[in-house]
């Protein structure tokens, strides 16, 4: 039983469940309120970019967490990856992998002053890869479950999640570490590129680089 998922909101369709989880924070939900929805019309990802996924196929949900701790986006992370399996990998910060391609994405977005964060996740649970428009075909992967799965695989996730959250962060790290996908791969970001040499104390990314050892906060990293 997980403290996680109650109060529970859900809508068959909606703009974007951080943006309304965001909402309910700020009007005092408590820890662990969730918004589900079957469908987003404008699901929010990194960057700024958009999160699409085919209708009822994927769980899409956001948690509010009052004081989270400060490793949160790696406690999602390996909380994810441990529901897809042994095989998962984490691309660091948190996007989880499973055969190179992309099964989940996790979106944090806080108000540390006010010592909460929404924790968004979208996991292609029940995804048919193969029907997913082009541009996303050759990168997004799913668990191959059935639509049935859904519901379950977010109790599960949930419990990982609390689990996680309260783990010491040498645990949580060495979690992490042992499913890091970058370390020893050349990598770039906007600013440069290296080679990815592992996770710091911090949870930061490590690179090698021509001009010395660099260590980056947050942000997206690229192979190649
Ligand atoms: C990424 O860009 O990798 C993060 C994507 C996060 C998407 C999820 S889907 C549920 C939640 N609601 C949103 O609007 N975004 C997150």
């Amino acid at each position: 039983m997980t403290s996680l998922g109650v109060p529970r909101v859900h809508f068959r369709r909606v703009d974007s469940t951080n943006a309304r989880a965001r909402g309910l924070a700020e009007a005092g939900a408590p820890h662990g309120t969730v918004v589900t929805a079957d469908e987003q019309s404008a699901g929010r990802g990194r960057q700024g970019r958009t999160w699409s996924a085919p209708p009822g196929q994927a769980l899409l949900f956001s948690v509010v967490l009052r004081d989270p701790p400060r490793l949160l986006p790696l406690a999602a992370g390996i909380a994810v990856a441990e529901e897809a399996g042994t095989e998962a990998r984490i691309k660091w910060p948190n996007d989880v992998l499973l055969d190179v391609r992309k099964i989940a994405g996790i979106l944090v977005e806080g108000r540390p002053r006010e010592r909460w964060a929404v924790l968004g996740i979208g996991l292609n649970v029940a995804v048919k890869v193969d029907e997913l428009p082009p541009e996303l075909r050759d990168r997004a992967g799913s668990l191959e479950r059935g639509q049935a799965e859904i519901e379950p695989t977010l109790n599960r996730l949930l419990t990982r999640i609390e689990r996680w959250l309260v783990a010491p962060p040498r645990a949580l790290l060495e979690a992490v570490r042992a499913r890091d996908d970058l370390r020893g791969r050349a990598i770039r970001w906007q600013a440069g590129h290296g080679e990815a040499a592992g996770i710091d104390d911090d949870g930061r990314l490590v690179v090698l680089t021509k001009a010395g050892q660099v260590v980056l906060e947050a942000g997206e990293v690229h192979l190649g």
